[in-house]
């Protein structure tokens, strides 16, 4: 990040989640119900487990925002642990209740379980789970709103829906799809409980979801956020870690369970020819000027050299199945080396529309980054002059 930084802390069944977000120009409006409104779309989802009936996440703003809009100082939010009453003991952080509560000793694989325990010197698989787990990402939903407000004052909109969970997908070729198209899909998602816009395959979704539940085992999925409005010139080709390309793949792969991103056709884009996969460029309408050049297409998902060239971004992610379930794996006992069955704790079956909520937000904090980089400034006014003469001299 070149503008904006944040930071999260808490652990899943501690007090809370932390977050801190530095580098929102003052002046922008935001309020804890926007920010409230963002944490329930990432609390749906078919397949989820029991967790997401105890938590109903509520932010509460500690820093940052003043009677409404920002201040340009960190903005400092925690979200509250609604079961923490149960875990008081379990997770103190008084060593009176160390001896009551049994460690966990038998790690899941494809865990941060048993990597973790080696590295940090644990004896408690508890150490290193309760912070790997994905509660966090309420964290990262919450500091993604503000984001996501500062980048809808430029008209800038970031959308998502799922593609596909286990072996059942939604095609969906989304070179051929403009601004409108997108933001109709997402729409759609919004109202489906696996965020798939399609209502025929979310049903096949939901079975499939029933089956590995009643069979014990869990699923992955796919899913596509997109990006709408952005100005051509936002990340850079002239250093590695500037392209904008490289900066969402980093972002997204941070996401838990994200096995692959892939921006526009991504995969897909090797296995056909050239002129059928590059973007060809044709001329403005008579009157219009450069900054109105569409493409008929968009395989590069709208960036080209690490830029946005004002077509929808588009990035793909994969998340692989829930590492946790109730089918057991083969594990050890830590402290004996036995084989075992690998732990198994309250879990959900399937989070693909949770991780399309985490993906939006992630990419929000990269693409008002990549704004601020270019449009800097310290107040709302200022970054507001320095975007629109950049639109009127390219105008
Ligand atoms: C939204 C979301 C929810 C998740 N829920 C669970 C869960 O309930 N149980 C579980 O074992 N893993 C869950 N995971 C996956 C783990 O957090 C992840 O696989 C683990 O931290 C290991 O990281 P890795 O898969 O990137 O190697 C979830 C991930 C996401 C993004």
């Amino acid at each position: 990040m070149f503008r904006l930084s944040f930071t999260t802390s808490g652990e899943s069944h501690g007090r809370g989640l932390t977050g801190i977000i530095d580098g929102i120009p003052a002046n922008l409006s935001i309020s804890a119900e926007y920010i409230n409104n963002q944490l329930a779309r990432r609390q749906k989802g078919y397949g989820r487990g029991g967790r997401m009936k105890i938590e109903s996440d509520t932010v509460e703003i500690m820093s940052g925002i003043r009677w409404g809009k920002t201040m340009g100082s960190p903005i400092a939010l925690f979200i509250k642990n609604r079961d923490w009453i149960n875990w008081e003991k379990a997770m103190s952080s008084d060593s009176a209740f160390k001896d009551s509560i049994e460690p966990v000793t038998k790690p899941r694989p494809g865990h941060a379980d048993l990597p973790g325990i080696i590295k940090y010197n644990q004896g408690d698989i508890r150490n290193i789970l309760e912070r790997s787990s994905a509660r966090e990402t309420a964290m990262r939903v919450a500091l993604g709103s503000i984001a996501r407000r500062f980048l809808e004052d430029f008209n800038i909109f970031i959308g998502s829906f799922v593609t596909s969970v286990g072996n059942i997908n939604l095609d969906i070729d989304t070179s051929r799809l403009n601004e409108d198209d997108l933001i109709e899909l997402h729409k759609g998602a919004d109202v489906s409980e696996l965020r798939c816009p399609d209502k025929g395959v979310t049903e096949k979704m939901k079975h499939l979801i029933d089956t590995a539940k009643e069979e014990g085992y869990s699923l992955g999925g796919r899913f596509t956020t997109f990006a709408t409005g952005l100005p051509v010139g936002l990340g850079s080709h002239i250093q590695w870690n500037r392209r904008l390309d490289a900066r969402l793949a980093y972002a997204f792969m941070g996401i838990q369970a994200i096995k692959a991103v892939e921006i526009g056709d991504g995969v897909a884009i090797s296995e056909k020819p050239g002129i059928e996969v590059l973007d060809e460029i044709l001329p403005p309408e008579k009157g219009k000027t450069l900054f109105d050049v569409r493409r008929t297409t968009n395989h590069a998902g709208g960036i080209e050299g690490g830029m946005t060239n004002s077509m929808p971004v588009i990035v793909k992610a994969t998340m692989k199945p829930i590492p946790t379930q109730r089918k057991s794996l083969k594990s050890i006992d830590i402290n004996t080396g036995e084989p075992v069955e690998a732990a198994y704790e309250r879990s959900d079956v399937c989070a693909i529309a949770a991780a399309s909520v985490i993906g939006e937000a992630m990419m929000a904090l990269v693409i008002a980054d990549a704004f601020l980089e270019k449009f800097g400034g310290d107040s709302m006014e200022e970054v507001q002059r320095n975007y629109s003469s950049y639109i009127d001299s390219i105008r």
